[in-house]
């Protein structure tokens, strides 16, 4: 067992592990041990767990880790023998999401994932064009840096490909068109269309979006948003791509599925953190006919894809949130807290927006609620003050100024109030 001090640690990772791997705070937290919505670091500290959400039923939860001790003591290898836990952990993967979106395929990350729900749409619609929106991202591959604006768009990107057309991210608060247009929906929709006239008939692939979007600010797109754009898209034959990697698993209270909350049905789903809590597991589930379109000859394999272990793992994190009604706890802190912070709207003016659903939830700070100019800085400063006071949170949002609430869903009333009440007691310094 290695144990550095928390400075040799930092020196070692400077010199070993690439420059662009960064670091969460000023005080960087070194941690060595999780349990539930907890974590804790090298002094035996503990955080309270309100950023993570790929622990999605808690850290190291013992049903998770037994489920993966046992199978591992049993038999790991990948998918070309006959198992039948695979085909009940798909089978169950599968009950969960709305017919006709019933042929699974598993890999080892969201990135993954993405990679693959991309290769199904152009072997579907034999077309390469791809609708995103900005800021938003779907990965760290090459393609997907690509299709994610919030990289390609921001230091070190070079800009988008030609085959990737960027439409504008539908924030009713900071975005093009706002809350008071009457017709923002239309218009957001608008910009689709044009895309789909420019590239001309049967160009088009597709359209990939987050349900909520996420670095894009913890956005809940507009109502009626995704039921005009898929409309559209799919009018000239291209696919909708659901990426639920941030936002399913009933993170967002209402709905198991962040999509469900708008009434559509994508063409292609695409998961990954939450359903291997912590292991890495990523799924792509789509309808039989987008399947069999892919099914053109080329084998499709990933070695460690669907292997015996991740699928156990992933059983018992299904069967956790199901058992413990995990949605439903979502939606009742989710709704506590959101009441709580709309309180300290009232009273703190630097909070310009609260917005999102079940635990998946955005503080958005301005300088001015007039102007909403992002204050930065001061969601810097605080999530910095909450993390010495052992509250782990986060900024995201295309100017980093949203902080993002997004815990392990076990996280309950007692840490809302806790979180709040912290979160009051610091703003209170920019509120004078
Ligand atoms: C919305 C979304 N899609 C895809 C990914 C990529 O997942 P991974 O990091 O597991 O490859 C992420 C990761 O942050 C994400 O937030």
């Amino acid at each position: 067992m290695i144990n550095n001090s928390k400075n040799e640690t930092l020196s070692a990772r400077r010199r070993l592990l690439g420059r662009n791997l960064s670091i969460a705070y000023r005080n960087p937290v070194k941690i060595v041990r999780g349990s539930m919505q907890y974590l804790y670091d090298e002094e035996g500290r503990e955080y309270l767990d309100a950023y993570n959400n790929v622990a999605h039923v808690g850290h190291c939860h013992p049903r998770v880790v037994k489920a993966g001790q046992d199978q591992m003591a049993v038999l790991n290898t990948n998918t070309r023998y006959l198992s039948d836990l695979i085909n009940q952990y798909a089978e169950r993967l599968i009950a969960t999401l709305p017919e006709p979106l019933n042929v699974c395929f598993f890999v080892n990350s969201g990135s993954e994932a993405n990679e693959l729900a991309l290769r199904l749409a152009r072997a579907h619609t034999n077309a390469a064009d791809l609708i995103v929106l900005d800021h938003a991202y779907h990965g760290n591959t090459s393609t997907l840096i690509d299709i994610s604006p919030y990289k390609h768009d921001g230091p070190g990107g070079s800009g988008a490909p030609p085959w990737v057309h960027t439409v504008p991210l539908p924030d009713l608060y900071r975005g093009l068109y706002r809350a008071d247009n009457p017709k923002a929906v239309e218009k957001y929709r608008e910009h689709v269309v044009a895309v789909i006239e420019q590239i001309g008939p049967r160009r088009l692939c597709g359209f990939i979006a987050e349900s909520l979007p996420s670095v894009g600010g913890q956005i809940v797109l507009p109502a009626n948003y995704l039921p005009a754009v898929y409309q559209a898209v799919r009018t000239t034959g291209g696919v909708c791509i659901a990426d639920e990697v941030q936002t399913g698993y009933g993170r967002i209270g209402t709905h198991f599925w962040g999509f469900e909350s708008y009434g559509v049905i994508p063409d292609i789903v695409v998961l990954g953190k939450p359903i291997g809590n912590g292991h890495p597991v990523g799924a792509v589930i789509t309808t039989t006919e987008i399947a069999e379109s892919f099914a053109n000859g080329m084998e499709f394999f990933s070695t460690f894809g669907g292997n015996n272990v991740s699928c156990a793992i992933g059983r018992a994190v299904l069967d956790v949130v199901q058992e413990d009604k995990l949605q439903l706890h979502a939606h009742n802190v989710g709704e506590r807290m959101l009441g709580q912070l709309r309180e300290l709207m009232s009273r703190h003016e630097i909070i310009g927006d609260v917005r999102g659903s079940g635990m998946f939830l955005g503080v958005e700070l301005v300088k001015s609620r007039e102007t909403r100019e992002p204050a930065t800085m001061e969601a810097d400063v605080i999530v910095n003050q909450l993390r010495d006071e052992q509250i782990l949170l986060g900024t995201d949002g295309p100017f980093h100024n949203v902080l993002k609430i997004r815990p392990p869903m076990p996280f309950n009333a007692n840490d809302a109030d806790r979180l709040v009440e912290v979160l009051d007691q610091k703003l209170r310094s920019f509120s004078l």
